[in-house]
């Protein structure tokens, strides 16, 4: 099958594999104690910072919720966008344990420090939850991009009210490929104090970090991750991956192909009588509405999401396995189904 589902349904990168594999001999400390994933946790340091606090996890669910589960206390609450996938695609998670999301008026899957503003209350009012974290995805849910810029300005606009930023980093690489900036430039330097950093979608399996940037937001985090049942036992497995990823620029290579087959799918598919490109295409996600009656018929032959049900709008997204046949084989099933 080749797909246009997720990046999720891409294979794990033959690099990546090998780094598996050759993490596969004698025995090892578990639990993290292993050389492997303390070369993998110095890496993420000399991006993040010596300071920095890594743990590894395998879902970007759990390292979502467990991060904002940590940062709140029982009356605490997190802003985030509308699209944001703690919101839509977390089957509730974060609401399971307890954390009350504020939702941020949104357009193309971006948050701003107006549509922020007014769900921070200018002086603390005992009735209310009171927000401590502003949760922002880069690349968003929709595709887009937030600037170094935007970024920064939420930062500084949280810090002035005491609160947190998360970034839900995901698809954290396609988002630096994309804008030419070095992880450091779109977290450390614009104040982001905690990165959900996603492995899976750039090539990896099971892969997801929890990336305290702000080393006092993360401590005592391992009891939490141990208490909700995400501490790898063969940690080095996931290490490996982490290893690999972040040596010779593996996730560059990766995330900028992906980015790469996004456009030129864009471009043809854009092309088709009939198809509209809903959404700037800036990274890996490309938006389009197509005829009605194309949908089923083209599902059948390249597995894709209906991303709104009520608009017809349809999502389709790259990888670093994406090829360029099957980019010429989606747009002469599209045409030919239109
Ligand atoms: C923006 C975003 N965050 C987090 C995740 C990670 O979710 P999962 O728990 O499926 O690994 C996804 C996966 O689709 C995502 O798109």
């Amino acid at each position: 099958m080749r797909s246009f589902a997720s990046d999720n349904y891409s294979g794990v990168h033959p690099e990546i594999m090998k780094a598996i594999m050759d993490a596969n001999e004698d025995h090892m400390s578990s639990y993290g104690a292993d050389p492997v994933s303390a070369d993998a946790v110095e890496l993420f340091r000399d991006i993040f910072g010596k300071q920095a606090q890594i743990f590894f996890l395998t879902t970007g669910t759990a390292t979502n919720t467990l991060i904002l589960r940590h940062l709140c206390k029982s009356w605490n609450s997190v802003i985030c966008s509308e699209d944001a996938h703690i919101n839509v695609d977390e089957c509730g998670a974060p609401e399971n344990m307890g954390i009350k999301l504020m939702l941020a008026e949104t357009v193309n899957g971006k948050i701003t420090v107006e549509t922020i503003k007014p769900l921070v209350p200018s002086e603390a009012d005992v009735h209310r939850a009171q927000p401590a974290v502003i949760s922002i995805t880069q690349n968003t849910e929709l595709g887009t991009l937030y600037s170094v810029d935007e970024i920064k300005s939420i930062c500084d606009f949280a810090h002035s009210k005491g609160l947190y930023v998360h970034m839900d980093g995901a698809r954290i690489a396609n988002a630096a490929a994309a804008l030419g900036a070095s992880f450091k430039e779109m977290t450390v330097d614009c104040g982001v104090d905690v990165l959900s950093f996603g492995g899976t979608k750039n090539g990896c399996m099971c892969a997801e970090a929890a990336v305290f940037i702000t080393p006092e937001a993360g401590e005592n985090f391992e009891y939490l991750r141990k208490q909700s049942m995400q501490l790898i036992s063969k940690m080095r497995y996931v290490g490996a991956q982490f290893k690999a990823l972040l040596t010779n620029e593996l996730w560059k290579r990766n995330a900028a192909h992906s980015n790469t087959q996004a456009r030129k799918l864009a471009e043809k598919a854009g092309a088709i009588e009939g198809v509209k490109i809903t959404r700037p295409v800036e990274a890996n996600g490309v938006f389009a509405i197509i005829p009605a009656h194309a949908v089923e018929k083209l599902q059948e032959r390249f597995p894709f999401y209906v991303w709104d049900e009520q608009s017809g709008e349809v999502r389709w997204m790259t990888s670093w396995s994406t090829t360029d046949d099957d980019i010429d084989n989606f747009c002469a099933a599209l045409t030919e189904i239109i």
